[in-house]
């Protein structure tokens, strides 16, 4: 088998997205464009991958490093052609094949370029171009055939003439080439054009000229090997990913009932039978198990949801469990690190953070539970607080099996409450409770009879209420 660099052009500015920033490092759904051409270079075992960097360079650099191509540098930015020609010295005694593609085709798939490689071989071409075939080809080099159906050559807009800007057959910017030949030919290209610089596909009728043969490999899926050159392609290319990942998910047995307003990231796994209301935000790596409603209007971070679980309207949950059977919500704050375990229940107005909920325990209303951990079956009323901060450290609340704690219950931490201990209603609790007990922390009520009505009576004689009232 031959083997296989990719090359991957990245070092360009981009101008038309009119941005401080490099075109390449553009964010398309939370990561930069260039790293979606990564991935699938990734995918594909390319032996090595280059990547052409120039505007911005050392930025590109630091955001890529993790990723570790073997940068190569174009210190000036005079066009394709020229940027592959910076990848020339470090080729030296390869005689394989390059697969060449621009950094701003970020929707590339795995099996186009899979496709156009066994063409490229299969014809043991010198080059082979990728085209598409777009209702409106404006911003791309147009390709010129031959009668027969051989290429011409690629004509880019600029330069382009009104005949020629009707072709709608565009050059998609991915390439493939036996190194052997491509670059005598890349230094042949000349820059006398409306742009003035040294295009790529002109190296295609030098390569004809030389001898080699030149193969037309055409893909009908357009959508995937769109350039992005300025906002409206990258919210075009979003919008793609999208509708993509809710296609996957649906074919899958997830009910989406409002594609149009869900969003649901790639790395993203949904199980049968989860049913999802409109405006909902499933992020990064979260996991959703099978039979789950999601409510509207929540977003899920970074998280596992087990079976079974319902998600009422306008939750947050960021990097949390939640186990099979629970109730969360609405309006219900999941901060980092929480454990909701089975068939719990955590209701309205509810903050918990860093803690974990044993199974079937409840938390209905309005309360804050941090640096928690709480057992089995406890119920914890509406208003109660963990005091888990002094203003310099955090501390721990305990509250173990059984235990019923009444609304308002306060837990000044650190604190432990033994298990099946009840907490009287509006208690602050700041010394251990023993298990079983009854813990009263505030004042006892007393009761004096008849004090009403001699105070109101006292009241009336000292100031009798104005007439007609
Ligand atoms: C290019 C092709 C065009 C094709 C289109 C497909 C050329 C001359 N034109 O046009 O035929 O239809 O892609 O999307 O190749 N770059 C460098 N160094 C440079 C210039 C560009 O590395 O000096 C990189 C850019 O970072 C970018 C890629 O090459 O990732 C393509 O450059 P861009 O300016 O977007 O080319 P297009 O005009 O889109
Ligand atoms: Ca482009």
């Amino acid at each position: 088998m031959r083997e296989t660099y990719g090359v991957i052009l990245a070092a360009g500015e981009g101008k038309r997205m009119r941005s401080k920033h490099p075109k390449v490092l553009h964010s398309l759904w939370g990561k930069p464009m260039v790293e979606y051409v990564l991935d699938v270079c990734q995918r594909m075992e390319l032996t090595k991958t280059f990547l052409v960097i120039g505007h911005q360079a050392q930025r590109v650099k630091e955001a890529l490093a993790h990723r570790s191509p073997c940068f190569v540098l174009q210190r000036q930015q005079r066009g394709t052609g020229h940027a592959l020609m910076q990848v020339r010295p470090h080729l030296k005694g390869f005689s394989g094949d390059l697969l060449v593609i621009c950094g701003d085709v970020p929707l590339i798939a795995e099996e186009i370029l899979r496709g156009l490689l066994a063409a490229h071989r299969a014809a043991r071409a010198a080059a082979t171009l990728l085209t598409t075939h777009l209702e409106d080809p404006t911003g791309y080099g147009r390709v010129i055939r031959e009668k027969q159906g051989g290429l011409r050559r690629i004509v880019e807009e600029a330069d382009a003439n009104a005949r020629q800007q009707s072709i709608q057959e565009v050059n998609t910017g991915i390439y493939c080439f036996a190194a052997s030949s491509l670059f005598e030919a890349l230094e042949e290209v000349g820059s006398s054009n409306r742009q003035g610089e040294y295009y790529l596909p002109d190296a295609f009728p030098l390569l004809q000229k030389k001898g080699g043969r030149v193969k037309i490999c055409y893909t009908a899926d357009s959508e995937k090997v769109m350039g992005i050159n300025s906002r409206e392609d990258l919210a075009q290319a979003l919008l793609a990913l999208k509708r993509g990942k809710l296609t996957e998910l649906m074919r899958g047995g997830v009910t989406i009932l409002d594609p149009a307003s869900t969003f649901i990231d790639i790395p993203a796994r949904i199980g049968r039978d989860t049913v999802i209301y409109p405006n909902s935000y499933i992020e990064g790596e979260t996991v959703i198990g099978e039979d789950c409603i999601l409510y509207p209007g929540s977003r899920i971070v970074g998280s596992k949801i087990g079976d079974g679980v319902v998600v009422l309207d306008h939750c947050l949950i960021l990097q949390s469990e939640v186990a099979d059977g629970s109730k969360v919500g609405p309006f219900a704050h999941l901060r980092p690190q929480s454990q909701i375990g089975k068939g719990a229940r955590i209701g309205n107005f509810v903050e918990i953070k860093k803690s974990e909920i044993g199974d079937g325990s409840k938390i209905p209303h309005l309360s804050y539970i941090g640096d928690a951990t709480i057992g089995e079956r406890v119920n914890i009323g509406a208003g109660s607080i963990t005091c888990n901060y002094d203003g310099y450290e955090k501390h721990r609340t305990r509250i173990e099996d059984g235990v019923f704690a009444g609304s308002n219950s306060l837990f000044v931490a650190p604190v432990q409450v033994g298990e099946g201990a009840i907490i009287a209603a509006g208690s602050v609790i700041t010394e251990d409770v023993p298990p079983h007990s009854l813990a009263v922390a505030r004042s006892l009520q007393t009761n004096k009879e008849g004090w009403a009505q001699g105070w109101h009576k006292r009241k009336a004689r000292a100031k009798p209420k104005p007439q007609g009232q």
